[in-house]
């Protein structure tokens, strides 16, 4: 295990906010978690991936735990699928490179989402109308309180759009150390989403899927390898229809791009965004992005309070405009 004291978390969050943590520590294995926990266990402690879905506010007086467990295997198959039990600090599209060399479906779609794989499993991450939740057979997991090991099967991890049991009532309670897909030995095309279809051409492989998905993604979304970002920094919206219907009679427009959902209608956050006149726009060192206005990037050594500043901004405009209460999806630390 690797333990730093007083440490700069500039490389550990895609949006690159230059804070401090109090203790970093790397662990690459189970036992060695376990051993954390037990000698941090009266300390704040912070689990991070990629640091690609959080915000740092201000510096972190406790521990920031990271794994460096990084490897993956099948643990069953049959004629129709295939298990495969990754690791949490793999780096999911690694993990989507490798299965879609091998010819396995089932997460082309989420191709070059940013993020590991244990925090995609907290998230439920999504893209091009498929979502982690799709292909999570079990989580495992070590309890933050003794250590003790817990599966929960998908149901019990209650996934929702972006949400989990792990961002509600267990909170910080458990650590995802591993998670088992079921996936498709045979191509289940999921071409339904915008232009997925027309860009990944007649009759794909799972190849042509991925390599679709990132030539869309590349077109709109910054990388965070250049561009400080979390991705999208807003949730879409899911309002009632008696909301929708309101909503087109007060701006007299019915071409409100919407899409129904199960419990009312999703609006797009982008385009409640782009009405209200930010997208491209800066406010200090932060920019509603120029390509995509739901992403937040940190364009001129953005200080936290940018970022916090100009989300707050977009938030209370498009409330002011729509009556629509938008929501970040990046975690504030
Ligand atoms: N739109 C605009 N202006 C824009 C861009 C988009 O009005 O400049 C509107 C359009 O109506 C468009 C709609 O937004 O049809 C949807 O846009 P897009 O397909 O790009 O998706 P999104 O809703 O903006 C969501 C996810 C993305 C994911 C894409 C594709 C959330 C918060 N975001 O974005 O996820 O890649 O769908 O599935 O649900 C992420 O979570 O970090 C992320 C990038």
């Amino acid at each position: 295990m690797t333990i730093k004291e007083n440490i700069s978390l500039l490389p550990y969050n895609t949006f690159r906010m230059d804070v401090k943590a109090k203790i970093f520590a790397e662990y690459s294995s189970v036992e060695e978690l376990r051993e954390l926990l037990t000698r941090y266990k009266d300390e704040r402690l912070l689990h991070i991936g990629q640091g690609s879905n959080l915000l740092f506010t201000q510096d972190f007086d406790g521990v920031v735990l990271h794994s460096a467990m990084r490897r993956a295997r099948c643990v069953s198959e049959d004629a129709d699928y295939v298990w495969i039990e990754a690791e949490n600090g793999l780096v999911l599209d690694e993990l989507i490179d490798q299965l879609c060399d091998m010819g396995i479906s089932g997460m082309e779609n989420l191709s070059h989402i940013p993020g590991e794989v244990g925090a995609s499993a907290v998230q439920n991450v999504g893209a091009y109308g498929v979502e982690a939740k799709d292909v999570i057979e079990t989580v495992r997991t070590v309890a933050v309180a003794d250590g003790k090991e817990r599966v929960f099967t998908n149901a019990e991890c209650r996934y929702g759009y972006r949400d989990s049991i792990f961002k509600n009532e267990l909170r910080g309670q458990y650590i995802i150390t591993h998670v088992v897909y079921r996936l498709n030995k045979h191509l289940k095309a999921q071409l339904d989403y915008g232009n997925l279809r027309g860009e990944a051409g007649q009759h794909p492989t799972v190849t042509d899927i991925r390599e679709a998905v990132i030539r869309i993604r590349r077109q709109k979304l910054p990388e965070v390898s250049e561009t400080g970002s979390a991705g999208s920094f807003f949730k879409n919206p899911i309002i009632s229809h008696e909301a929708y219907e309101r909503l087109t009679r007060q701006i007299r427009d019915d071409r409100i791009p919407h899409f129904e959902q199960e419990g009312g209608v999703k609006i797009p956050a982008a385009w409640l965004i782009e009405q209200c006149g930010w997208k491209g726009r800066t406010l200090g060192g932060a920019q509603c992005y120029e390509k995509q206005p739901l992403v937040l990037v940190n364009r001129n050594n953005a200080t936290p309070e940018d970022i916090v500043n100009l989300a707050a901004a977009i938030c209370k405009d498009v409330k002011d405009r729509f009556g629509i209460d938008i929501h970040p999806e990046v975690n504030y630390i």
